[in-house]
């Protein structure tokens, strides 16, 4: 094999493995973008329901999700005063919109889509 051939394959072989690479990168990239599903269950109290990473508001008939991370530093939301999510960690305030209504958090609570499978019926989010 001469030296020319020799680097000429080498570099196909080389090629081969980063398509691979890539392709693997894309693949995680694309799990992990879709996040952890929660199922939302169907017998919901009015008002705020904490699931998980997860609140779920529901008013009659409208759900309306957030993810339950505090948008000051992030601590797990899991509770709640009369209309009010309670941070636990520093006292951040959010009304049932999710906005911040006391500090020290300023932003919103990030809204999740609700997607209903096809099959079951069942609502569910991203997280
Ligand atoms: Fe919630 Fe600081 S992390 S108020």
């Amino acid at each position: 094999m001469t030296r020319r051939k020799f680097f000429e394959t080498a570099n196909k072989i080389f090629g081969f493995f980063l398509i691979l690479l890539g392709v693997f990168t894309a693949e995680d990239k694309k799990k992990k973008s879709a996040g952890e599903k929660i199922i939302i269950p169907e017998n919901l109290n009015e008002g705020f329901n904490f699931i998980g990473n997860v609140i779920v508001v529901k008013q009659s008939k409208t759900l309306v999700a957030f993810e339950a991370r505090c948008t000051h530093l992030g601590c797990l939301l899991n509770r709640n005063t009369g209309n009010k999510i309670v941070c636990n960690c520093h006292g951040s305030e959010y009304n049932i919109n999710g906005e911040a209504i006391k500090g020290p958090a300023v932003k919103s609570l990030n809204k999740l889509v609700i997607h209903t499978d096809k099959k079951s019926k069942n609502l569910y989010v991203y997280v």
